[in-house]
């Protein structure tokens, strides 16, 4: 399948791009199963754009994280010669920028000409390529050029075979590594019959490999399946959608697996990865179908978090141990950061440090020193953003000074101490007094003594500082919820992407 490193997509099987499906468990669980070629959900280019790349050390995964924290993207070093990132554009300025974005972390790049969805098609995207086929070559050439991995596209039929057959000439041209054909119009819904002469026409027609897709429903049932829908619509590879979504051991050579099986593997995915609740709960309730309302369906809907979702299918000792690693990984590295030693993370200042209240007089903060020099310096008033990891529910703050960012590495039971955290290392960075015992007079001290004196707990100035906080992760699609936060101790919020 691997040619001198480059992902060739002849003969291949292939788990279709799916939103909200198609997260990093279910590629993981796919590739477990025997598919070749994993797609991700299509990621839509504005919002890729706008993320930076994270190394996340706990997870062991790279995350595309947006400016609101989402992560938007996951990916692993186990898929990384397999999976093929899809992206929903209709500018190739900008599909340019997320290729060359991702392009060291995936196998190769696909742009979506098949979603009929809103969501995709309202800007030109997805389905709406296709009646602009000048768009579909500029979009194409700029990324086979601008990019070192193979690009592909995903399309639907046109209404004659002769016109689909000069667009997909017309898209091999481009020098695109393969094409995806789902074998239906674009008006047309998943439980319509399939044009297999179309399909049939577009393989003859490429000397590229072409994908054949859209036979989830009645032609490709069982593994055994997948090389007969090869053969009849005449394609070198094939690309399941709906039957992986169902139960992903559709790619076993060995046969199917019970589903609770396919259930519980999934489940070990998720949560080994961090994946969302909402999203790994959505994805085993596609996998229950009609078994929704039984038992153990109720159960899984019933759950609220992967803990709860982990009994539902009696992992809950799985949970535990994985949890307890990730933990025990996250509190290394934190031992193993270097005290005092600013490190930059993306454009915020870091430093392992906690507030310590013992090392301060009473009444006295690190908040209230970073407040008064910001003052004095007639600058605007430090801004705080708080965000909570959930699995053992600490805190980290941020703080914003003059347009910079500061934090501690280090995650603190209180928002309170999360805060000072923040502060300390922001008064370090910039050398200013933070109050601590000891240390050099600054006069402030003393002022805030005597002004702290009678408080409770002297930080009535501190009240007059900015905050803004941000909870509990959410990995959701966008036209969903916007909940944000914190999850794999790792400052992201995952995101669900259309
Ligand atoms: C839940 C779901 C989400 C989908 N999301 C995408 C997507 O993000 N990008 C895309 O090109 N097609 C998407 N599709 C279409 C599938 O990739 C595929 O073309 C279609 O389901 C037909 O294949 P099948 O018969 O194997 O299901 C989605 C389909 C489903 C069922």
């Amino acid at each position: 399948m691997m040619a001198a490193g480059r992902l060739s997509f002849g003969n291949i099987t292939a788990l279709a791009p799916m939103v909200r499906i198609g997260t990093l468990p279910m590629r993981l669980l796919a590739l477990d199963y025997g598919a070749d070629v994993v797609y991700c959900e299509e990621l839509i280019d504005i919002k890729m754009a706008k993320c930076h790349r994270v190394v996340n050390e706990v997870l062991q995964t790279v995350d595309f994280v947006a400016p609101d924290e989402r992560v938007m993207f996951r990916t692993c070093e186990r898929e990384k010669d397999r999976v093929v990132f899809q992206m929903g554009t209709a500018d190739p300025d900008r599909a340019l920028i997320v290729a060359r974005l991702v392009e060291h972390d995936v196998a190769a790049i696909d742009v979506n000409m098949g979603c009929p969805k809103e969501y995709s098609t309202k800007g030109g995207m997805g389905a709406a390529l296709l009646s602009d086929p000048d768009k579909i070559e500029a979009i194409l050439k700029k990324l086979v050029t601008g990019v070192s991995i193979p690009v592909t596209c995903k399309i639907r039929i046109l209404p004659s075979l002769e016109e689909t057959v000069r667009l997909v000439q017309r898209i091999e041209k481009t020098g695109v590594a393969a094409v995806a054909v789902h074998g239906r119009l674009k008006e047309e819904r998943p439980r319509h019959p399939l044009h297999l002469h179309h399909m049939q026409a577009v393989a003859r027609a490429l000397s590229i490999p072409v994908i054949a897709n859209g036979g989830s429903l009645d032609l490709v049932k069982t593994n055994m399946d997948i090389e007969d829908f090869r053969k009849a619509t005449g394609a070198s590879s094939v690309m399941l959608a709906r039957a992986a979504m169902w139960n992903a051991s559709v790619f076993r050579d060995q046969g199917p697996l019970p589903l609770e099986t396919v259930m519980e593997d999934y489940l070990k995915h998720a949560i080994r990865y961090n994946n969302h609740a909402f999203n790994t709960k959505y994805c085993l309730c596609q996998m229950l179908r009609e078994k929704v309302e039984s038992p153990l369906g109720k159960q899984v809907q019933a759950a609220q978090s992967s803990a709860e979702l982990s009994e539902a299918l009696g992992l809950q000792e799985f949970y535990q141990q994985t949890q307890d690693q990730l933990q025990a990984k996250r509190d290394a590295l934190q031992t193993s950061s270097q005290p005092e030693t600013l490190v930059m993370d993306g454009d915020v200042a870091t430093m392992a440090v906690r507030f310590e209240r013992r090392e301060y007089p009473p009444h006295i903060t690190p908040k209230m020193f970073l407040l008064e020099w910001s003052r004095k310096e007639k600058l605007e008033k430090p801004l705080y953003e708080m965000v909570q990891r959930s699995q053992d529910r600490s805190f980290q703050s941020t703080v914003t000074v003059e347009g910079k960012r500061y934090r501690s590495t280090l995650w603190e039971k209180s928002k309170k101490f999360a805060e000072q955290a923040a502060a300390v290392v922001c008064l370090r960075v910039l050398g200013v007094p933070e109050g601590r015992i000891g240390e050099e007079d600054s006069g402030l001290v003393c002022k805030r003594k005597r002004e702290g004196e009678g408080k409770p707990n002297g930080t009535a100035e501190e009240e007059g500082s900015n905050k803004r906080h941000v909870f509990e992760t959410q990995q959701e699609t966008d036209d969903q919820k916007k909940s944000v936060g914190v999850e794999n101790g790792e400052r992201h919020k995952q995101a669900m992407t259309s």
